[in-house]
């Protein structure tokens, strides 16, 4: 699948609630086998740190590239988040796609966020190397990828949310901010 966004990807309204997407990608969790702790783990994240107005729009699916694709373009595309979070599916193993399934979506890859994610994994686990974790920009969204363990999640995003909320400015979504000293977001002076 290419990276198409529809007509609907129009530039977003800045003054709007911004919508941010949370995509679980685990077989186990999308068959009840186990509980999601990671999609929790990532709102829990994003209510310590966003200030200004948001909504979660969460989701829970397999290891299966062409539905993380199509989960990526509802969310992107029809319910219009500025920004998809997912974790899980990084990996090495066989049904390890998120990756795959964010680059074929996305318009334009942001390899410098999984590039400091690993960078800041790895002074915590040797296997950071495995976590093939990147983003990307579709349309008025940018999709970022964590690894499948909820300790992870936290260790990323403080890496990269700092430039999270200038990159969507730059992709005409909503002015996010954040609580400020827990998390200070970077926006370089005119
Ligand atoms: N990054 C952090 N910060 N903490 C971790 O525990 N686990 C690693 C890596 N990145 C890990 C991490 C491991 S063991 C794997 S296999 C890869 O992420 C991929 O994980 P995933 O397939 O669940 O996405």
């Amino acid at each position: 699948m290419t990276a198409q966004p529809t007509s609907s990807t129009s530039l977003p309204d800045p003054s709007r609630v911004a919508r941010i997407g949370v995509v679980t990608v685990s077989d186990r969790a999308s068959r009840g086998e186990y509980e999601d702790r990671g999609g929790p783990a990532i709102l829990d994240y994003l209510r310590e740190v966003v200030s200004s107005a948001w909504e979660p729009v969460a989701r829970v699916i397999p290891d299966d590239q062409s539905g993380i694709e199509e989960t990526l373009i509802e969310l992107c595309d029809h319910e219009q988040c500025c920004l998809v979070v997912t974790t899980g599916g990084t990996g090495p193993a066989v049904r390890d796609v998120t990756p795959e399934a964010t680059e074929s979506v996305s318009e334009k890859l942001m390899p410098g966020f999984g590039e400091l994610m690993r960078q800041v994994s790895l002074q915590k686990v040797p296997t950071a190397i495995l976590s093939r974790q990147t983003a990307g920009i579709r349309g008025g969204a940018l999709i970022v990828n964590l690894p499948g363990q909820p300790k992870a999640i936290r260790e990323c995003l403080d890496a990269v949310f700092p430039a999270i909320p200038y990159c969507i400015d730059l992709i005409g979504g909503p002015f996010l901010t954040t609580h400020e000293p827990r998390l200070v977001a970077f926006r370089p002076k005119k």
